[in-house]
């Protein structure tokens, strides 16, 4: 990789880590990749803003590097401190050591912890502006969206909004710009990355988002840290975190489940096919066979949520139960669910899952079957996903 210009004077200097499948631990199947994005700014006073992941840092100095030497480099903005953007501190600041870094003060607390320096380091807040030449940089505080330290930074001259995680996306490229690559691939993974990583922190986008409008910041470029740079969809991609933080559902239907011996997948087919007679959209997922972050992506605006597990050793199966307990983080509202599951003598999966999930959706009646469902309970399954059609629906 190179550097490359964003608009003059400023440039992408990050890294692309095509590889990467597991961010975030296991949280985050990552299947078109990462970048950590990280961007320069030529200025009377030359500027970093936040860096990469620890094991890129060699890739982000030579991208410097082509551009200026990076002993020039007199600031560095930390918008945000998990180690996918400050990883390369330590080594980047052994090449400036004299740079002035700027962050919230919870950021230079988090950068202490991380990494036991912070260099010169200036805590900043909303409101404060930072000269570097022809260009004044603006910080906004984003404190919760999504760590305690996150902020971001806007250049007035040059009309760009350094967003950090705020409108990324998980999506490895060698391009730059949002009309470099397909939309509906880019509005796939900008929504894959709303609910696996903001959908927690929906009050408080809309908030932000709010203030932002009343600050009435001139936006030609939305540059974020992860993935393409919005330029041409800005507008779309506002009205889409507006649209997701607002818990707005459309009248579709996740079913999620897990079987052990395919009677609790035969409840979920009649269930779908049930739905589906009311003309109502249902999607089916075993979650053995699906990426969380697909189905979590797909249920940040159905508005049915309906799940299945078997009950073995009294308990609900081991990879839906931790499904659930991520779902719950999602503190989703306006959702409607009922609970199946087939059982052989106890069948406490679905009063689990129920107990799960009660503080994020309303619950109908559930519907468990001893063993294999029989002809009749199918058709009680198809009544159940047809009754939760019209209720969808109304
Ligand atoms: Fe991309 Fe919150 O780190």
């Amino acid at each position: 990789m190179t550097a490359n210009l964003i608009k003059d004077g400023v440039y992408s200097v990050g890294a692309v880590d095509w590889n990467e499948r597991h961010f975030h631990g296991c949280t985050y199947i990552t299947k078109r990749g990462v970048t950590y994005n990280s961007y320069l700014i030529i200025d009377e006073k030359i500027t970093l803003i936040d860096t990469v992941r620890k094991g890129f840092e060699k890739d982000l100095i030579e991208n410097i590097k082509s551009v200026v030497d990076l002993s020039r480099i007199d600031i560095i903005i930390i918008n945000h401190i998990e180690p996918d953007h400050s990883g390369a501190l330590p080594e980047i600041l052994k090449l400036c050591p004299n740079a002035e870094i700027y962050g919230t003060e919870k950021a230079r607390q988090g950068i202490l912890k991380y990494y036991g320096i912070y260099g010169s380091w200036i805590s900043v807040k909303s409101g404060y502006s930072l000269n570097i030449g022809k260009r004044t940089l603006d910080f906004v505080d984003m404190s919760m969206i999504h760590w305690p330290d996150s902020m971001l930074t806007y250049s007035a001259y040059d009309k760009i909004l350094f967003s950090n995680d705020a409108f990324g996306q998980h999506y490895a490229t060698s391009k730059i710009f949002d009309d470099e690559v397909d939309f509906a691939a880019l509005m796939d993974e900008a929504q894959k990355y709303y609910s696996n990583i903001l959908w927690p922190f929906n009050m408080l986008i809309t908030a932000k988002l709010s203030t932002i409008k009343k600050l009435n910041l001139n936006i030609e470029f939305i540059a974020p840290s992860h993935g393409f740079v919005w330029r041409r969809y800005i507008s779309e991609i506002m009205q889409k975190y507006a649209y997701w933080a607002s818990h707005s559902c459309q009248n579709r239907v996740a079913v999620v489940y897990e079987t052990m011996w395919n009677s609790t997948e035969k409840m979920a087919k009649k269930i779908v096919e049930g739905i589906n007679s009311e003309g109502i959209e249902a999607a089916l997922f075993d979650v053995t066979k699906n990426d969380r972050p697909d189905i979590i992506s797909y249920m940040l605006d159905a508005k049915g949520w309906i799940f299945g597990s078997s009950t073995h050793d009294g308990e609900i199966l081991p990879v839906i139960s931790g499904f659930l307990h991520f779902l719950k983080g999602s503190k989703a509202k306006g959702r409607k669910s009922f609970v199946f599951g087939s059982y052989g003598w106890s069948g406490e999966a679905v009063k689990e899952i129920e107990n799960t999930i009660s503080d994020i959706t309303s619950l109908e009646p559930s519907l468990r079957v001893v063993f294999s469902p029989s002809d009749e309970e199918l058709k009680k399954c198809f009544e159940a996903g047809k009754s939760f059609a019209l209720k969808i629906k109304n």
